[in-house]
């Protein structure tokens, strides 16, 4: 998390303003600038956003810039701890991504008055305890960090250097000058250059040199970097809404790509292959769940994992089996680090991703993109059906089925949650979401979403589950919110509602079927059962903006939270 931006020539400024801007969307605790003007470094630095930054820095005039926006990990939202962050002798100014695990070990041996709580101050002073040039500097004190980086340094006498190890960093060179940037879409330049693991830069008068970790020059070809993704043009007031109404767009193109490219016929399987490991994190590990049930529908053995869980957990890996990665980042932390496991192995690798050119791209063999444009919400909503579609049409073309038409997803409804039962709904302060089967998969999305953006307390449980323990918690209090789509089960999941009744808790039924016309029923329309994940989530995605509106709260950013999870 944490966006760092940097600009080396002309309209500097403004240039690290408009990355920032962009970047926003790795945290947005506090941002800040630092650069040098009249022989010394300067900052500029807010907790209201990079809108207040761009206003502060008006009239600022300068060539050398590096910006950075935060998302909390070392100390409270303070501008005390927002970066960019200076040595003791204020001759060295730093932003940086990542975390620096062994923060509190390297700090004892600083003998300084630390001004922040952050793991920055310790890396950025340990830089200026080293010898040499300020590259030689970055190269050793790096050495002595553990944990995941991306820094750009700036000195006061004009120098810059940046390096990175296990989080992204880009940079570009055009006509006005250098720019240095986390995510390739906050770049300003034609050529575009993608440092790699222990890779450091420097750069003087628009001239980049590269070094690897012994400090050795290297030679850097630039890259062809897809920068264009499109959609998320914000038609609606928020981004959540405009994306969420861009869900269907977002399958159609999936499809026309799938069906006119030869995307899948490129992926590497295993020799004997029997069984598929999906890993992800949050509602990417929701739309893995799904996932891994259409490939149990075709036979395949599977099963879905935290990633978090998975890197440090006893799975037995295995040659026959296919790893899937899902992102739709590509660049989380714990889903990156699950995938350089399996890698290291030399075991079949599969990214799902939304990004192109993302981190997880470059770590697994194969690369199966989805095609959803750009999410800028924290919530993830057109992302989540994409990855739920795209890992039908896989399973579709593995077992030799045919993929459906686009007439089919044109009729997706893109259906509101009623909007009286949203006021219902937002009054509670628990709210539960069950169902059976696919129909609990697509309930623990729900519950994530809702509790993500509204901050109500919510639970997703199968709801046979519930006498088990849970029930005990439903009362006048809480609402349950209950999906039903799978014919198979739809009468154990009314017994379960009488029970719930019973008990005096309130009901809502999102389901296709007739059946729960005397519950408080949301009609949603029956489609072909792969889809039927996708057609109930999207009211429940409406249902989860709403409430969070209805409560007001900005959707599109949820305290605590950020859109790309770079650490641990
Ligand atoms: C919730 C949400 C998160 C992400 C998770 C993984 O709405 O978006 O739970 O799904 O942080 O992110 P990616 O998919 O980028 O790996």
């Amino acid at each position: 998390m944490c966006g760092i931006c940097g600009y080396f020539g002309a309209e500097a400024v403004k240039k690290v303003c408009d990355g920032l801007k962009i970047l926003e969307y790795r945290g947005y605790d506090s941002c800040g600038l630092a650069y040098v003007g009249d022989g010394k470094i300067n900052s500029i630095k807010t907790l209201d956003g990079v809108d207040e930054l761009i206003k502060k820095s008006e009239g600022l005039s300068t060539e050398m810039v590096i910006g950075h926006t935060r998302w909390a990990t070392h100390g409270a939202v303070t501008l005390n701890n927002a970066h960019p962050h200076f040595s003791a002798s204020k001759k060295l100014v730093m932003v940086h991504n990542g975390i620096v695990e062994n923060f509190k070990e390297l700090k004892k041996n600083i003998d300084i008055d630390f001004y922040s709580a952050t793991d920055t101050e310790v890396f950025v002073n340990l830089i200026e305890k080293e010898s040499g040039s300020l590259i030689e500097k970055v190269i050793s004190a790096s050495k002595k960090v553990k944990g995941a980086f991306a820094i750009i340094v700036l000195s006061e006498r004009g120098e810059v250097v940046l390096g990175k190890r296990e989080t992204p960093l880009y940079l570009s060179t055009g006509e006005k000058g250098v720019c240095v940037s986390s995510d390739v879409l906050a770049l300003d330049g034609e050529k575009i250059y993608a440092l790699g693991d222990d890779e450091f830069a420097s750069i003087e008068n628009s001239k980049i040199l590269f070094f690897n970790k012994n400090g050795k020059k290297i030679v850097k070809k630039c890259e062809k970097i897809e920068k264009n993704m499109n959609f998320s043009q914000i038609s609606f007031k928020t981004h959540m809404e405009s994306e969420i109404f861009e869900t269907k767009t977002a399958l159609i193109k999936t499809l026309k790509k799938y069906k006119n490219e030869d995307i899948f016929s490129l992926i590497k399987l295993p020799k004997n292959f029997k069984s598929v490991v999906l890993v992800a994190c949050g509602t990417a590990y929701h739309s893995s769940l799904v996932g891994a049930e259409f490939f149990k529908s075709i036979g395949i053995d599977a099963r879905a994992y935290v990633a978090s869980e998975f890197r440090y957990g006893r799975e037995i890996l295995s040659e026959d089996t296919l790893y899937i990665f899902v992102s739709q980042s590509g660049e989380t932390a714990d889903t990156i680090a699950s995938a350089k496991l399996v890698r290291a192995r030399k075991l079949c690798t599969l990214a799902l991703t939304n990004t192109p050119n993302c981190l997880l791209n470059r770590v697994c063999k194969s690369v199966l993109p989805t095609f959803a444009g750009r999410e800028v919400a924290v919530a993830s909503t057109k992302a989540y059906c994409c990855q739920v579609f795209s890992l039908y049409l896989f399973s579709a073309y593995l077992a030799g089925k045919r993929l459906p038409t686009v007439q089919t997803l044109k009729k997706i409804p893109l259906l509101e949650f009623p909007r009286e039962q949203v006021e219902d709904i937002a009054k509670f302060e628990k709210v539960f979401f069950v169902g059976r089967e696919l129909d609990h998969l697509t309930a623990l999305e729900a519950s994530l979403k809702l509790k993500e953006i509204s901050y109500i307390n919510s639970v997703a449980i199968a709801s046979g589950e519930l006498k088990h323990g849970t029930l005990a918690l439903v009362d006048e209090t809480s609402i349950v919110v209950a999906i039903s789509t799978e014919k198979r089960v739809k009468e154990k999941l009314r017994s379960n509602l009488e029970e719930i009744k019973a008990r005096g808790g309130k009901i809502i039924v999102l389901s296709c079927f007739d059946d729960f016309a005397d519950y408080d029923l949301v009609k949603i329309e029956k489609f072909a059962d792969f889809l039927m994940p996708i057609v109930s989530i999207i009211p429940l995605q409406f249902l989860a903006l709403r409430v969070a509106e209805q409560r007001g709260f900005n959707p599109d950013r949820p305290r605590n939270l950020a859109k790309s999870v770079t650490v641990e």
